[in-house]
């Protein structure tokens, strides 16, 4: 069964892959933030204590998302594999999902300069939650959704400044994250500054290899 991890600094990538990954591999695609977003819109007690941490671009303390987390991987769609986008992020995290064996960690990486316009230019449709990019793949209308004619929406953390937070966060916290892997031989970088076709085929092929392993 197939227990990974998707990680990288915000706009690398990992929710864009995640969705090809969950699809073409069938497990279940679980994204903390995603979570923390829908949690907000409804106006959950989760949602009130994630959301000044998150519109300022930091972590949200790890007692609430290890909880978070930990229910939704009890879920029945998990009992398949799954994949999991944007946790751990921290050694406390990571620590928390230790007896769940992960077998494969995907690690995006990708030069900083790069991610402000994909932070920037991000939309993301409120009905289907696909994502887009209206300058670096841009669509015909900036708005709507060409997929399902839902309504596109930015995410407020989805500034200059908050990316500034967000990748400070990324270098103190979840780098440490990635070597606690390295050192279990599971971490498989990617070159995510490429098109999305040729990050996505970097992804198949490490997974196959995975998978075939897993299955012997
Ligand atoms: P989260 O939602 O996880 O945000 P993030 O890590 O900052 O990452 P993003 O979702 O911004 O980027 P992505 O890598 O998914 O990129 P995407 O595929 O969209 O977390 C948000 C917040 O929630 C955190 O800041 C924190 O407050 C809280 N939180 C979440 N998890 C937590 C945890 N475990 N602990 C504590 N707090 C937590 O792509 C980006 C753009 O680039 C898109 O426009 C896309 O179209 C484009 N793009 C993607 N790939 C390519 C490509 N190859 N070529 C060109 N464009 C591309
Ligand atoms: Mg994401």
């Amino acid at each position: 069964m197939l227990k990974m991890l998707i990680m990288g600094p915000a706009g690398a990538g990992k929710g864009t892959m995640s969705e090809l990954i969950a699809s073409n591999f069938k497990v279940a695609h679980i994204s903390s933030g995603d979570m923390f977003r829908e949690e907000i819109k409804h106006q959950t007690h989760l949602g009130l204590q994630a959301k000044s941490y998150i519109t300022q671009g930091l972590l949200v303390p790890d007692e609430v998302t290890i909880q978070m987390v930990g229910n939704r991987l009890k879920k029945d769609d998990c009992q398949n594999g799954y994949l999991l986008d944007g946790f751990p992020r921290s050694l406390a995290q990571a620590e928390a999902i230790e007896d769940f064996n992960i077998n494969a960690v995907i690690n995006l990486q990708i030069d900083e300069h790069l991610l402000v316009d994909r932070i920037v230019f991000r939309r993301i449709c409120q009905q289907c939650g696909t994502i887009y990019n209206i300058k670096l793949n841009p669509i015909e209308n900036a708005e709507i959704c060409p997929k399902c004619c839902g309504k596109l929406y930015q995410r407020n953390d989805d500034t200059y400044e908050k990316l500034m937070v967000r990748l400070e966060s990324y270098r103190e916290e979840t780098k440490p994250v990635i070597d606690y892997y390295r050192q279990k031989g599971i971490v498989y970088d990617v070159d995510a500054g490429q098109t999305i076709d040729d990050v996505y085929k970097q992804i198949e092929s490490i997974l196959k290899n995975v998978a075939e392993e897993e299955t012997k």
